[in-house]
């Protein structure tokens, strides 16, 4: 059992594992409405176990969320970067508990999601996984909370690319500078931050592929300034941004991480498959490439497939870019791993 101390809206707070904080908001990250995962919620409640509520609701119907929900590949990287150690790991945006659940079997967790059903599902599939107490639930923007104690590892697995969204006070990239300058702080020495996000230069993004976050194409991979400037002119204000490798590394270290390694992920870090090195410039990859088709990807915003002369496409040119030692700055998505 471990107590979490934190301060939220100038209050300090002690929070013990299996109870909840919450400050509840309006806006929020959904991929499923309120109503329907408050119900789903309620046939756990009933004793009926979330994976089989989840394939029941899903697997027929919206395969790729149900994946994104139950696979056990959602945890693959994890296994080979967290510090060994036995101290509290963070999970911001923790989304249906697939990186908190399964960590906390073996370590205490704060699970932080700011939106309500999100993180009530996350208690009620924890508690028939056995783990309910080995977890503190916070349900909050991770930008509004101080925590008084360092954690060991701190997992942002899809959400520093939403970490400027949903709010309308702050710049959203400034929103994402700030979310990162406070991890560093909130990590203890030798303590690790693990990302998993998109590469804005992602190669089928560049050949016309939808954003995963705009739904539509030619937008999301462009540099920041213009990007912004295209979606106003669709009558939108851009708030989720992703960033190439140089730009993550460049935005990493000038908050303090020193030590940073990437990692490709494909077909992305949602559901990888392959998890391959970005180090010596790459090589690695390189070499793979050249044996090997890398696995099919698919439009990140839905998960339907990509047609077969699109992935074709995208092999051929992985490959010749591979040959050039270059594709390393065009994969699908990247774990990092920095302290
Ligand atoms: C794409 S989902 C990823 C969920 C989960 N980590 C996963 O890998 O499936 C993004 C999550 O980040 C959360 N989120 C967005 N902005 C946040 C913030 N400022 N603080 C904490 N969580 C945030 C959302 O509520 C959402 O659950």
């Amino acid at each position: 059992m471990f107590t979490l101390n934190f301060t939220h809206q100038q209050k300090n707070h002690a929070l013990p594992a299996g109870q909840r904080y919450a400050a509840p908001r309006a806006e929020g990250f959904r991929d499923t409405p309120a109503t329907e995962l408050r119900s789903l919620i309620a046939e756990l409640d009933t004793g009926r176990p979330w994976r089989e509520a989840v394939a029941a609701r899903y697997a027929a119907t919206n395969h790729w969320l149900y994946r994104i929900v139950a696979d056990p590949s959602r945890t693959a990287f994890f296994e080979q970067v967290l510090p060994r150690g036995q101290g509290p790991v963070l999970d911001i945006g923790a989304g249906w508990g697939q990186i908190a659940r399964p960590l906390a079997k073996t370590r205490p967790v704060v699970a932080l999601e700011p939106v309500a059903e999100r993180l009530a599902f996350i208690e009620a599939a924890a508690r028939q996984d056995g783990v309910h107490e080995q977890i503190a639930y916070v349900e909050a923007d991770y930008l509004e909370v101080d925590f008084t104690d360092g954690f060991e590892a701190i997992c942002a697995i899809g959400v520093l690319e939403w970490a400027g969204a949903f709010q309308n006070h702050t710049d959203p990239q400034q929103r994402q500078l700030d979310f990162l300058r406070k991890v560093r702080r909130e990590l203890i020495p030798g303590g690790a931050l693990v990302i998993g996000i998109e590469n804005r230069l992602g190669l089928k993004y560049l050949l016309g592929c939808p954003d995963d976050h705009l739904g539509v194409p030619h937008i999301g991979y462009l540099p920041a300034a213009l990007a912004r400037q295209r979606w106003a002119e669709q009558g939108n204000t851009l708030q989720s941004f992703t960033y190439s490798q140089a730009e993550l590394e460049k935005i990493l270290r000038s908050v303090g991480f020193t030590q940073i390694e990437f990692y490709a992920a494909w077909p992305d870090y949602k559901l990888p498959t392959q998890i391959i090195s970005l180090k010596d410039e790459g090589r690695p990859l390189h070499d793979w490439l050249q044996h090997q088709n890398p696995p099919a990807e698919h439009n990140g915003y839905d998960g339907s497939p990509l047609e077969a002369r699109f992935q074709e496409n995208l092999t051929a040119l992985y490959r010749s870019l591979a040959a050039d030692g270059l594709a390393r700055n065009f994969v699908p998505s990247f774990f990092i791993r920095a302290s």
